[in-house]
């Protein structure tokens, strides 16, 4: 377990997820505001977490930060399974609104990427709206790249459609 000292002074510690770790999780999830999941695809629902992502662990690498013994931020790897999509993979990573823009998405995917080095991973993937700022910004310094431009792929709480770029890190 890493213990990461934010920007604010608040230490956190970051280490993989256990099973065990879930009610956490669902928690975390059922915590974040209408504007932390603004350029996601809600609802965040048990059953959805469950069935998506839980059942699938053994295709994850996945890290939670603790703060208080709560869960305030998650992101993981899903290593696609096909052979023909061998060493590739998909991220996802999502922070509780307390805990935006002091320095914990960069110190969490730091280490994520670090793991999957360390597994031998090829290419990690991700899609994110155009209009994600703060996540293109992190994504970009972490050395991904836009890929690729899906037009008016996704449908916005503000009722317009908006860009969704495609982007991508290959790892050496
Ligand atoms: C996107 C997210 C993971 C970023 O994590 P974070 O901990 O806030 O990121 P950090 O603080 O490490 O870094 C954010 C960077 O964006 C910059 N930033 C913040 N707002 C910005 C903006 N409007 N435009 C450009 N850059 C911006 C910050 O200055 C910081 O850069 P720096 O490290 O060079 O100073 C987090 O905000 C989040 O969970 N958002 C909600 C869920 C989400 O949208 N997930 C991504 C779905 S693809």
């Amino acid at each position: 377990m890493d213990a990461v000292k934010l920007k604010d002074d608040r230490t956190v510690r970051i280490r993989e997820f256990r099973i065990e770790d879930k009610e956490k999780l669902f928690e975390m999830y059922e915590s974040l505001s209408d504007e932390a999941v603004r350029w996601a695809l809600p609802p965040y629902t048990r059953e959805r977490i469950e069935r998506g992502w839980l059942s699938n662990l053994q295709n994850l690498i996945a890290m939670v930060a603790l703060y208080n013994d709560k869960i305030v931020g998650h992101t993981q790897i899903y290593k696609f399974p096909h052979s023909r999509r061998k060493g590739t993979s998909d991220l996802v990573i999502y922070l509780h609104q307390d805990f935006h823009n002091v320095g914990l998405g960069t110190a969490m995917l730091t280490k994520l990427i670090e793991l999957a080095k360390k597994e031998g991973l090829h290419r990690i993937g991700l899609h994110v709206t155009a209009d994600n700022k703060p996540a293109i910004h992190l994504y970009k310094k972490l050395g991904f790249k836009i890929e690729g431009v899906m037009k008016d792929s996704y449908f916005g709480e503000d009722g317009r459609y908006h860009d969704e770029f495609v982007m991508g890190l290959i790892l050496k």
